[in-house]
């Protein structure tokens, strides 16, 4: 008995020993192989049992299943250690999963991008599409077939980077009246966006290169009220529920009546009588609009006693400022991140 006991110590000892130095799952292996496998000195200790007298089998069994359970404990734990450790090392060269997270720096959408598209889903959602154009036009496009003749007075207003004789940098989105109506039979409803180009020296206020918005109805029985409807309900759809529109006479050669449109200050709401946005007056002006000039309609092959149409021309950079209460109109194109992200 004594005799057992001391073999399977030695035994476990180098069992052990074995386990201790191994450095991979395969030299784990085997050490079970060779000590507890089929063939293994264990296994093999058990089989002596046999030539043991009868009434001492009992407890040499229990004594072997001792060991044996021991040692399977041992096995375990060192595969458990080395699973860690080649866990650990993996770790070590390639990555420290208890680092903070470094959040992705995700870009932001440009503020002029963004009224675009909310001015756009407002129109389409009511029926309108939107038409892209050339931003270098001839000159027939931009003013002759707005009713702005070469000799016109109104064409000093849109002081143009003059690319030939006949072609410039479209001053306004206003061409795109004229392309769509030359290209389509009434009705037509679009909405135009898109880049343009003026001579006008940077300030808090100009760029030289700026955004516009066009939308043209030209169907029957359109008139003034249709217009004011549709930009109160953009105003409100862009700037809040308490949104107002109202019209300025004024002049616009491809327009008759013409008028400049306002909105209720989206600051002070038309209740401040300092306020820093609309200087007290309550009211925000968003460009121009109009009935279409029987002049335009005639030049495009409608008949302006069949048909009417209204128009406006809004800058988008200008719906920003009022959005975003922006103070100055050069942060559009600073690509400063900070600021874009402010809006994002
Ligand atoms: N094109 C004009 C401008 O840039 C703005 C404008 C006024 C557009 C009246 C229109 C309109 O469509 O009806 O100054």
């Amino acid at each position: 008995m004594s005799d057992l006991t001391t073999k399977l110590d030695d035994l476990h000892r180098r069992f052990s020993a074995a386990l201790t130095a191994a450095e991979d799952e395969r030299a784990l292996e085997q050490a079970r192989v060779d000590y507890l496998g089929r063939s293994g000195e264990v296994t093999q200790v058990r089989r002596a049992i046999g030539q043991l007298p009868p009434p001492e089998r009992p407890a040499a069994g229990k004594t072997i299943n001792a060991a044996v359970a021991s040692m399977e404990a041992e096995l375990e734990a060192a595969q458990s250690r080395l699973s860690q450790r080649a866990f650990d090392a993996d770790l070590a060269q390639r990555i420290d999963v208890t680092f903070p997270a470094i959040s992705p720096r995700t870009g932001a959408i440009n503020p002029v991008r963004r009224i675009t598209e909310d001015v756009a889903s407002y129109f389409t959602r009511h029926g309108f599409a939107v038409v892209l154009g050339p931003e270098v036009e001839p000159d027939y496009y931009n003013f002759d077939a707005l009713n702005i003749p070469a000799d016109h007075p109104a064409r000093e207003g849109f002081d143009s980077f003059w690319l030939t004789e006949t072609l410039l940098l479209r001053p306004h989105t206003s061409p795109m009246q004229i392309r769509t109506m030359q290209q389509h039979r009434p009705p037509v409803a679009i909405l135009a966006p898109g880049k343009c180009y003026r001579r006008d020296a940077v300030d808090a206020r100009h760029l030289f290169q700026f955004h516009q918005i066009e939308g043209l109805l030209v169907a029957q029985d359109v008139h003034f009220g249709h217009l004011k409807g549709m930009l109160t309900g953009m105003c409100r759809a862009l700037f809040g529920s308490g949104q107002n529109v109202r019209f300025r006479p004024s002049f616009f050669p491809f327009t008759e009546p013409s008028a400049e449109v306002d909105t209720t200050c989206p600051r002070c709401k038309g209740l401040a009588s300092q306020c820093g946005m609309c200087g007290g007056s309550g009211w925000i002006e968003l460009g121009g609009s109009g009935m279409v000039h029987p002049n335009v309609l005639r030049e495009v092959g409608y008949d302006p006693d069949v048909y009417a149409g209204w128009a406006f021309g809004f800058g988008v950079e200008r719906l920003g400022l009022i959005r975003y209460e922006i103070d100055d109109i050069r942060r559009y194109i600073d690509s400063d991140p900070d600021f874009l992200r402010q809006l994002a």
